[in-house]
């Protein structure tokens, strides 16, 4: 032993890391899973479920068929065959269901079983077998599903941003990646590190700019000033609110690209479970209508996948948008290993944090209110679920049309805006 002052801070004899399981952990039992099958989820863009193969994915932990049968319409049932539990991955897409690879039974997009085609007269007993399925609904050019007790199905909400479609308007849902024109595009990690980075606008003012240089498309053109990233008056430019559905910030900034400086304040919001409202950060356009929304919906306890829904007359923007987002000037596949070390970008920072998070290694910080609110947020849904009540933003139809909060707004209509609130 020396006889100089003791360390303090060492890494030596640290509890075991832990993370917050009631936020994270979503299958079937689970505390969150149970709150997140209250709400409706999306599934699959409808322009990309065609009716020639059945598409394979996991919701929430639960191995599922997503498919359209060929009178159009989308169904989602178990991948394992109610027969002997082949997957219907091989099943084949018929008029009315999809048609097991096995031994050819067949299940209508409600999991009725409407031929044996192996026993004879097609089945006497077929309706003693019933695939597990699930209700779906399609809506902004999304499929989406309900995984929840079935008395308490709620509404399919609607949001102001994607109502009324203008005139040469149509919706887009469809990522421009490979792989995931369906399902989805696809994170290996839990899906609330995903979810809070939309509540965290301190990391564009270091990850995207000062330690990577400038990552979003437009940045000092059609996006954002470089003064918007500036991290040294960050803390300063934003605040944090509840919303009625939600948590929003307002980050202030000026664009001085013209003559005269403008003050100008960028929303977003989020709303529960797993909404997000980010307005275009390629294009920015003071006062427009918001016109998209986001949602990361659980996989399972370490993948996610991320779905959109946006309104467009002009399909490239939206491929700008969704692909808005470059490391050292290239796309995330194209990098390599090195330069994705040297110019890093929300993959490498959200899936460093590991497969879920260590909440019990965390400090958190004032610039993490919005991190902080959210989870307050989102552990009074799980309350509220396991205590019987309704969660917030679940509704029995009839419920009007959720306004959104998110946009790029000049002073002058963010002073009708507080006026009008
Ligand atoms: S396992 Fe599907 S029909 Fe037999
Ligand atoms: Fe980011």
């Amino acid at each position: 032993m020396s006889d100089t002052a003791i360390d303090t801070g060492t890494g030596h004899g640290r509890p075991r890391p832990t993370h917050h399981a009631r936020l994270t952990e979503v299958g079937p039992g689970t505390p969150m899973g149970g709150a997140l099958r209250r709400y409706w989820q999306p599934i699959a863009s409808s322009a990309a479920l065609t009716s020639d193969v059945p598409h394979r994915t996991r919701i929430l932990g639960e191995d599922l068929i997503v498919f359209r049968d060929g009178q159009g319409r989308p169904g989602v049932v178990f991948e394992r065959c109610a027969h002997r539990g082949s997957s219907l991955y091989y099943g084949r897409i018929e008029e009315d269901g999809i048609r097991c690879c096995y031994h050819g039974w067949k299940f209508d997009v409600q999991g009725h079983c409407v031929e044996q085609a192996c026993e004879a007269g097609g089945g006497l007993r077929r309706h003693l077998a019933r695939q597990p399925w699930y209700p779906v609904e399609e809506r902004y050019g999304l499929v989406f599903v309900y995984m929840g007790p079935p008395e308490r199905k709620p509404a399919l909400p609607r949001w102001d941003c994607l109502e009324h479609l203008q005139e040469g308007e149509t919706y887009h849902s469809t990522w421009p990646i490979p792989g995931s024109e369906v399902t989805g595009a696809v994170g290996d990690f839990n899906w609330l590190q995903a979810y809070e980075n939309a509540v965290d606008p301190v990391h564009a003012a270091w990850l995207h700019s000062a330690h990577s240089g400038y990552q979003f498309e437009g940045v000092g053109t059609t996006g954002f000033p470089e003064s918007y990233f500036d991290h040294r008056t960050i803390a300063d430019r934003l605040t944090y609110a509840r919303t009625d559905y939600g948590v929003k910030y307002v980050q202030a900034y000026q664009d001085d690209a013209d003559q005269e400086p403008v003050d100008l304040e960028w929303r977003v919001e989020v709303q529960l479970p797993n909404v997000i409202a980010l307005p275009d950060f390629v294009n920015v356009i003071p006062d427009a209508p918001h016109d998209m929304l986001i949602w990361v919906v659980p996989v399972d306890d370490t993948h996610h996948r991320a779905f959109f829904s946006a309104r467009a007359s002009d399909p490239g923007r939206v491929a700008r948008l969704a692909l808005g987002i470059k490391q050292n000037g290239k796309f995330p596949w194209e990098l390599s290993p090195e330069e994705s070390r040297r110019f890093p970008g929300d993959f490498e920072a959200q899936r460093s944090q590991g497969d879920i998070t260590q909440h019990s290694e965390e400090t958190l910080a004032p610039s993490d209110r919005g991190v902080v609110m959210l989870r307050r947020m989102l552990r009074t849904m799980v309350d509220d679920v396991e205590s019987g009540r309704d969660p917030l933003g679940v509704h029995a139809a009839g419920e009007e049309i959720r306004r959104v909060e998110s946009g790029v707004f000049t002073a002058a209509r963010t002073e009708a805006a507080t006026a009008g609130a």
